[in-house]
């Protein structure tokens, strides 16, 4: 039995914007009722790229049906650019957690957007034309899939591929490739230089200047757009304290705004390993 957090089970016995679209601007569509896990995720967009609905059919188990119905609510209101920063750990945090072997159904998801973003920016995806190879062929996980999940969720073990992407998890003829795979996707990953954009050793005053160009010119204009705003509490270190302001502050999606867009901009622009943290009062 698994061990799920209370968000996961209300999500699960209660989903939020279930069911199919009829007049969807883009459809995405991932897994396959053989491998287990299927999900078809609508959106309907407005001509700002900005999510104004969103919806979702899913066959699988109750984390599955979870993570869609978490992915629906934190992409509702977003431009499709801030929808495509959500990862994958956003839609675990979302729901408090996700059992590790179960944190391929949020991976679905996050790859459920993508095929829906592309979907609505005409490209249409030949997975093995854009993502390599087949790896697995029990569950049709293609190497740059598992390479992504590798990257992005700093995975160190075969069984941890297999928990977030399913490779492996059925004959095992795959398994051996899969550990050469995450033997050298480590190694490059060594190699790289930590931050491409980073500018060496900031300063106090100069990553408060950062910080607070960046919420100016890129931040405050987006939040804005919806009736929100952020304010600068105080700087500790690498901690960012800031206050969500207007209808930030009682979206459901908040925690989702403040790491996968507001924690996501200040690490581009200013330091890749800066924190934020709201303050509520
Ligand atoms: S080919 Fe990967 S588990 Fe069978």
């Amino acid at each position: 039995m698994w061990d799920y957090t209370d968000k996961v089970k209300e999500h699960f016995l209660h989903p939020k914007n279930a069911g199919a679209m009829e007049d969807a601007d883009a459809v995405g569509e991932v897994g396959s009722l053989a491998c287990g896990d299927a999900l078809k995720l609508y959106l309907k967009v407005d001509e700002n790229e900005r999510i104004v609905e969103a919806s979702f059919q899913t066959f699988g188990c109750a984390s599955a049906i979870a993570s869609s119905s978490a992915l629906t609510e934190l992409i509702k209101g977003k431009t499709l650019e801030e929808a495509k920063a959500i990862s994958n750990k956003d839609i675990a945090d979302f729901l408090g957690g996700l059992p590790r072997q179960k944190m391929h159904c949020s991976v679905m998801g996050r790859e459920a957007l993508d095929a829906a973003i592309d979907n609505y920016k005409g490209i249409s995806r030949p997975k093995e034309e854009l993502e390599g190879e087949i790896l697995c062929h029990c569950f049709g996980v293609t190497e740059e899939k598992i390479r992504q999940a590798i990257m992005e969720n700093n995975l160190t073990t075969v069984e941890d591929v297999t928990s977030f992407t399913k490779a492996g998890g059925g004959c095992g003829e795959c398994l051996e490739d899969i550990g050469e795979l995450l033997d050298k996707v480590r190694a490059e990953m060594k190699k790289r230089p930590p931050v491409e954009k980073q500018p060496a050793g900031l300063s106090n005053v100069q990553r408060m200047q950062l910080v607070m160009k960046t919420l100016e010119d890129e931040i405050r204009p987006s939040l804005k757009q919806d009736g929100g705003n952020i304010e600068l509490v105080d700087i500790i270190a690498k901690k960012v304290l800031v206050r969500l302001q207007g209808t930030c502050s009682h979206c459901p999606a908040s925690k989702a705004t403040l790491k996968g867009f507001v924690e996501a901009k200040l690490r581009e622009q200013v330091e890749p390993d800066i924190q934020v943290e709201e303050v509520v009062s």
